[in-house]
């Protein structure tokens, strides 16, 4: 009885393994994924998933500005993304007077769109295994660095014979640490211009309170055009660019969606690690994360008490503070959720399992062995990684002043070629720097972020005489005498030949401080760190490469890495908690019970409460309402904002935007019975394009293709 129990549990164990492996397919690798997908439903071909050759999704794709995803919705370019996606360029395009975060924007024609200026959208056209061709003349046996210098030879050469464009360029990426290597034909469009977004009440509604969480009710989109050149090429920006005509778009769907349908989600994922050690989760989530999340608390208060006191403050931080906001909550629920779905001890019954699976094929003693490395380099990494994390979250992320020295500092580095388009392009970063902080909140932070350094950077690491100094008169000197503070200083400097540049820079003690702290960082924190890391990653290409012959997983597809993957899965509900059942589904009804008037997260525009009182609703009606959120089994990251989801027949229904927070553990661990994400129904897209923002040219541009 006891065995047959006991054998169960393995049964169900080894099921959840492969459950929690990574599920984000290479497009050109997804043969599996959609005869998956076949099954549940999909209509579409596998030509049209990806193609080398012919239009397929991939070209109707792009990631946005390095960082989120969009999506191609009309014959003249225009592309679909978040709200939080365009946040940054939304906010540099507003002043108090044209207050689009506010407000909203609507463009009316092609000549009201607005440049972004440094936007770029990019498109990956080809994906290419080159695993063999990028470790020929690799071997077992070579030395991490002989290896590496094998691998860069190869990739060089690579690139060289790889046939591109001349508008085209080759990116060749490790995958599964370097088990695998694909090659990424890319194409970057620079010309982007804004051409809609809905006022910051809708598309941000619920802000932090409700960000990771369901259930949700946030208008999350806003919408640009890619301009090109006349013969559609890339092109930077010019008057004389014209709307770019795509090889393939997305074709707007109001039918909607219900519990079970497929639902796929394609885009540009940015980092998951699924096959960590348990070990290494600790360090996450134990030592990395509570830092994290301590000194964020601190930054956000100091912000928060700020924004809420003044208008230009609150315009200035708002973008800072929900970006600060957004991973310091992501880390809390990541913590709760390891706990909660027993991760760390899943992950160690699967290491037991793979040592069993490795002895009975014979490469037992090479799997202990690599486990046992791997801990002890995890050990080796706990106090320079902590280090690191305390410098980048109290030096740069949450610290004004500091950020900005390390803007100066790539400068007094400068030299070589291009030197003067590379200053302007950095004294542009540190003016707009300038413009979204203010010194009263700047000296605030600083003082709490040097505290906590001064508190709880590791021994080895601190800067012990420059800490003996006071914090406050330090903070007083920078603030009175430093360009750190003060951007006439800056355009001055601007200005100066080159020894008269280094001789202010000599004479500002502000500055020279922030450099003394840079350079230790340079000097000492990160390459300490560096090396570990660089040897944890080649014992995790051996571990992962063992994990791979033990046929522990089923599939072992690789981890996110900012490249192109698809994921699939259907529209469900969850169980957050025994005895709670959460709909897939919210709806305006929804967000009308969530409206405060006049609160900075809840409030909402008065058109919209009109509009449900007449309950006018256009075509985006069902049910007596509109749809305005659903929850997917997908399996999405960070990058994955702004993606589209796409239905059976291939048509775009969605937009993803986020995860629950009983699953914000997924990208160390993915329980599916948990993990969701999140997307904005079309119809409410539509409907407040439509109706709230009486974009009709828009409604007839993205419907009139149908
Ligand atoms: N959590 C989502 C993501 O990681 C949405 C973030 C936008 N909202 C925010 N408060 N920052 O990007
Ligand atoms: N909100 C995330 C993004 O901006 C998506 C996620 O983490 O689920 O990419």
């Amino acid at each position: 009885m006891r065995k047959l129990t006991r054998s169960f549990y393995l049964f169900f164990i080894s099921l959840s393994i492969f459950a929690q492996q990574n599920r984000m397919w290479v497009p050109s690798d997804a043969q599996k994924a959609y005869y998956q997908m076949m099954e549940k439903g999909a209509r579409f071909s596998l030509d049209d998933l990806y193609h080398p050759e012919k239009p397929s999704f991939n070209d109707a794709i792009v990631q946005f500005n390095g960082g989120c995803t969009a999506e191609i919705i009309s014959p003249q370019g225009l592309i679909l993304t978040n709200h939080h996606c365009g946040y940054g360029i939304i906010q540099s395009l507003s002043s108090l007077e044209h207050n689009y975060v506010e407000d909203g924007f609507w463009a009316g024609s092609y000549e009201e769109e607005l440049p972004a200026p440094g936007a770029y959208v990019t498109f990956v056209r080809r994906i290419v295994n080159v695993t063999q061709q990028v470790l020929q003349g690799v071997s077992d046996d070579m030395s991490p660095e002989r290896r590496q210098s094998v691998v860069d030879k190869n990739i060089a050469k690579l690139k060289q014979e790889i046939q591109t464009e001349p508008w085209q360029y080759v990116e060749i990426k490790p995958y599964l640490y370097g088990n695998i290597y694909y090659a990424l034909v890319k194409e970057d469009y620079k010309d982007i211009r804004l051409v809609g977004a809905p006022p910051s009440s809708v598309g941000k509604f619920g802000a932090d309170t409700d960000n990771w969480m369901w259930p949700r009710h946030s208008g999350d989109f806003s919408l640009f055009r890619i301009y090109a050149a006349p013969d559609n090429r890339p092109a930077e920006y010019s008057p004389d660019n014209v709307p770019y005509r795509p090889e393939k778009y997305f074709k707007v769907s109001l039918d909607g969606v219900k519990e079970g349908d497929l639902i796929l989600v394609y885009g540009f994922p940015g980092r998951t690690q699924q096959y960590l050690p348990s070990f290494a989760v600790e360090h996450v989530t134990q030592t990395l994360n509570p830092v994290r999340i301590d000194i964020r608390q601190r930054a956000l208060d100091i912000m928060d008490k700020y924004m809420r006191s003044n208008d230009t403050l609150k315009l200035k931080y708002t973008s800072t503070y929900a970006r600060v906001a957004n991973y310091w909550k992501k880390w809390k629920g990541e913590n709760l959720g390891i706990k909660k779905s027993n991760a760390i001890e899943n992950k160690r019954y699967i290491e037991k399992l793979f040592l069993q699976q490795a002895g009975t094929n014979g490469f037992g003693e090479e799997a202990g062995r690599v486990l046992e490395a791997l801990k002890q380099a995890y050990n080796e990494l706990e106090a320079p990684d902590l280090a690191r994390n305390i410098f980048i979250e109290t030096m740069y992320v949450n610290n004004d002043w500091m950020r900005r020295a390390f803007l100066i500092y790539q400068w007094e580095n400068l030299h070589g070629d291009n030197y003067a388009q590379r200053k302007a392009k950095i004294l542009d970063r540190i003016r707009s720097a300038f413009n979204r902080t203010d010194n009263r909140v700047s000296k605030e932070l600083f003082i709490r972020m040097m505290a906590y350094y001064k508190q709880k950077m590791p021994e080895a690491y601190k800067n012990k005489t420059l800490f003996e100094k006071n914090i406050i008169l330090w903070a007083d000197e920078i603030e009175k005498t430093s360009l750190l503070a003060d951007s006439s200083k800056i355009n001055r400097l601007a200005l100066m030949d080159y020894n008269k540049f280094q001789e202010a820079l000599k004479n500002d003690s502000g500055y020279n401080l922030a450099r003394t702290l840079i350079d230790d960082y340079y000097g000492k924190i990160a390459p300490e760190q560096s090396r570990v890391k660089e040897k944890i990653n080649n014992l995790m290409r051996v571990y992962t490469k063992l994990l791979m012959q033990s046929g522990l997983y089923k599939d072992m597809v690789p981890d996110a890495n900012s490249t192109l993957r698809l994921s699939f899965g259907e529209v469900r509900g969850y169980e957050p908690r025994d005895g709670v059942y959460y709909e897939p589904v919210s709806t305006l009804d929804g967000v009308m019970e969530k409206y405060i008037p006049g609160d900075y997260e809840f409030d909402l525009p008065e058109q919209l409460l009109k509009l449900y009182e007449q309950k006018d609703f256009g075509n985006y009606e069902t049910g007596g309402t509109v749809p305005v959120n659903f929850l997917g089994t997908a399996h999405t990251t960070g990058g994955n904002s702004g993606s589209p989801a796409i239905n059976a027949k291939g048509e775009l229904v969605g937009i993803n935007f986020d995860r629950v927070w009983e699953g914000t553990m997924s990208d160390l661990f993915y329980d599916p019975k948990i993990c969701r994400n999140i997307m904005v129904d079309m119809r409410y897209v539509m409907f407040v394009i439509d109706k709230l923002g009486k974009a009709q040219n828009l409604v007839n541009e993205i419907i009139q293709n149908q």
